[in-house]
């Protein structure tokens, strides 16, 4: 059997940094340079110039207890004081963010804004007896005291723990209970295409199953009635109305904990992902400076939600300790209609922008009229993150939103590493559609067959990272064991990424998804993102999803299930074709014994498509849980057509 992920999907396309872009960056091939010829100095270099110190650190990196790493330990600083006050004397009108609320209200918060609005929280929440070190929840919609409350938990050195609105009660408790926060931020609801998510109902119902919290802070912006609890429950307009809006920044140790934000691992119990301060907001405020190619004059857009942690470092601690001016969009991609992120690109002229392939897919699913209805050319350079993009969709995002002239970057991190860690560096590098290309400078990254050896061009297996980075993770909230455990003992001295790779002859490095999406079919690994790749290479294909199903002789057979473009209507003749297609883009090997047509995949709430709950589906199994599910209708939909549509 082999031991490698079979190296299949070819890919030819290349696109070259433009001319303006390279003779402009804010990143040069120099910087591969420095961090190749000392790592470490390169580290140092970029925390002193970024970073505002109360006392510059003077080490770079304590390695004596492996895995439990640290950077710039002896350094003090304060996170919301590199986000705010120390951009005041000189910019202090100069714009944050543009906030779009979905119903149409607007807000524009320059630098100053942010600062008192912040300052008037910590003192409040000094007020509510919060203490350097206590764990704040903070449970809100993409309204702008979010990133006031996490900046607030950072001025006083409280730990903030954002869980994403679109959890259940009981997913908050979960994450209240492990990390025994205090108290909770939250709304009365947040607009959703048009419709309330009761956020304190849910507050009220997790509170049911917790006994920590103290107090609830409770934004005002849906207005529909709540539950008020006298004592408990205050209203945050009437709690920071009176505050001063000055508060002294606490002086943090550059190790001091930052923030909790929970993943989902392999149990179900989720982990409590710790960053702390200096070595985070040296990787964040890096990379969103070279990555993004960021510049004095440019309108910012990252298009995630708080609730993740893409929204952490690229909307919150990276831009704002850069000084940009950002937007932050409030609601849902689809409301009023299809054309409201065009609309919002066009008002705000905005230059880079930021999102999800899931989204990029979306977009090609709704049809091309909609940006088409707007102008969009102020745009200067796009990025995608959070899963594989695949070529098709890459072409697509550069063709109908970048109007064939925008960098892309295809940026490849994770909750647990903090900021990027492999993209273009889009001055540098030559991009290949559906390639996150290469490790960032200061970031040494391999891919390792089963017995942890690397393996060369042309070859595939696990994506690894070499050294301690400053932005990684510090440990596992509470469980120093599955920190371990999880990222650090599949092989001696390497971080494990769970994600399987494969270089190609360039050396370029193509991500192939989880290691448990990769299938085996007759004792091949093959990537389910690879086989999705081809299926959306399909001219009538906008969404593909495939999964290993139990097979008696192959081990694994490939099912997929795949979305079509507008109103495209499937049939027997459609499926023949599209796996054929596959066939001929990867091989018989990677054709799909099975593909149902269905009007939509089964995602979680971030977007990610549950392939769990596909292969569930497909063996005919009890499913598992899918209160994380955002479509629940569309399961026993699939579960009707899949016992209906084997093809052999
Ligand atoms: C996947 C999101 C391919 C990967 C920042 C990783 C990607 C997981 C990419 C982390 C990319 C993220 N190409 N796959 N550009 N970016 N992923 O923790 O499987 O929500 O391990 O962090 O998303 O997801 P997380």
């Amino acid at each position: 059997m082999s031991e490698k992920i079979e190296n299949l999907l070819k890919e030819d396309r290349k696109f070259k940094p433009s001319d303006v872009l390279s003779s402009n960056a804010n990143a040069t091939n120099e910087w591969f340079e420095k961090a190749n010829k000392d790592r470490l100095d390169f580290w140092k270099e970029q925390a002193l110039n970024r970073i505002t110190w109360f006392k510059e650190p003077t080490e770079v990196l304590d390695d004596s207890n492996p895995p439990f790493f640290k950077w710039f330990k002896d350094g003090e600083l304060n996170l919301s004081y590199n986000c705010l006050d120390r951009h005041l004397e000189t910019d202090s009108d100069r714009v944050a963010f543009y906030w779009e609320g979905e119903p149409g209200d607007t807000q524009v918060i320059t630098y100053r804004d942010l600062y008192e609005r912040v300052c008037k929280l910590s003192n409040a929440l000094k007020k509510l007896n919060v203490k350097k070190g206590d764990r704040v929840a903070i449970y809100l919609g993409m309204t702008p005291e979010i990133v006031v409350s996490m900046l607030a938990c950072a001025r006083i050195g409280a730990v903030h723990s954002v869980v994403f609105g679109g959890f259940s009660s009981e997913a908050l408790a979960d994450r209240i209970n492990d990390a025994e926060a205090k108290l909770v931020i939250t709304a009365d609801g947040a607009w959703r295409r048009g419709e309330i998510v009761p956020l304190k109902a849910n507050v009220d119902g997790s509170l049911k199953l917790t006994n920590y919290i103290e107090n609830v802070i409770v934004v005002k912006r849906t207005q529909h009635e709540i539950n008020m609890e006298f004592g408990r429950d205050h209203w945050y307009h009437e709690l920071t109305e009176n505050e001063e809006a000055v508060c002294k920044p606490e002086i943090m140790n550059a190790e001091d904990m930052l923030y909790i934000l929970y993943t989902s691992g392999t149990t179900a119990k989720p982990k409590g992902i710790v960053h702390t301060q200096a070595g985070y907001l040296t990787g964040v405020a890096t990379t969103h400076y070279e990555v993004f190619d960021i510049k004095e004059n440019d309108i910012y857009w990252c298009a995630a939600d708080c609730g993740w942690v893409t929204g952490h470092s690229y909307i919150v601690y990276g831009p704002l300790s850069n000084k940009t001016t950002s937007v932050m969009y409030e609601g849902a991609p689809n409301a009023p209609d299809e054309k409201r992120l065009w609309s919002i690109i066009e008002k705000y002229k905005v230059n880079i922008f930021y999102t999800a392939p899931t989204a990029i897919r979306a977009f090609m699913k709704w049809g091309i009229e909609h940006p088409q209805a707007h102008d969009l050319s102020s745009l200067r350079l796009l990025g995608t993150v959070g899963e594989p993009i695949n070529p098709e969709a890459w072409v697509w995002y550069h063709k109908y939103i970048g109007g064939e002239k925008c960098a892309i970057v295809d940026t490849w991190w994770q909750t647990e590493t903090g900021s990027i860690m492999i993209s273009p560096l889009p001055g540098v590098t030559s991009t290949k559609p559906g390639s996150a290309c290469g490790a960032l400078p200061g970031i040494e990254s391999l891919i390792i067959d089963n017995e942890g050896n690397p393996v060369g061009k042309g070859e595939g297996g696990f994506l690894a990272i070499k050294s301690p980075w400053p932005s990684m993770l510090r440990t596992v909230y509470g469980d120093d064991q599955r920190y371990i455990d999880t990222y650090w003992s599949q092989h001696e001295g390497l971080y494990f990424a769970g994600d399987g790779a494969k270089y190609d002859e360039e050396g370029y490095i193509w991500l192939l998804g989880r290691v448990d999406d990769v299938m085996n079919v007759s004792g091949h690994r093959i990537s389910t993102a690879e086989v999705e790749s081809a299926l959306v290479s399909h001219e009538k294909v906008a969404e593909a999803a495939v999964i290993g199903r139990k097979d008696e002789i192959t081990g694994e057979a490939i099912a997929a299930f795949v979305s079509l473009i507008g109103t495209e209507k499937g049939d027997e003749n459609l499926i023949k074709e599209l796996r054929q297609h596959v066939s001929d883009k990867i091989g018989p090997i990677a054709k799909p014994k099975s593909i149902v047509i269905t009007p939509d995949l089964p995602k979680t709430r971030s977007g990610k498509i549950m392939r769990r709950l596909l292969k569930d589906i497909s063996e005919e199994r009890k499913l598992g849980d899918v209160t994380t599910l955002a479509n629940a209708d569309i399961v026993s939909e699939l579960q009707n057509r899949a016992t209906q549509t084997d093809d052999e």
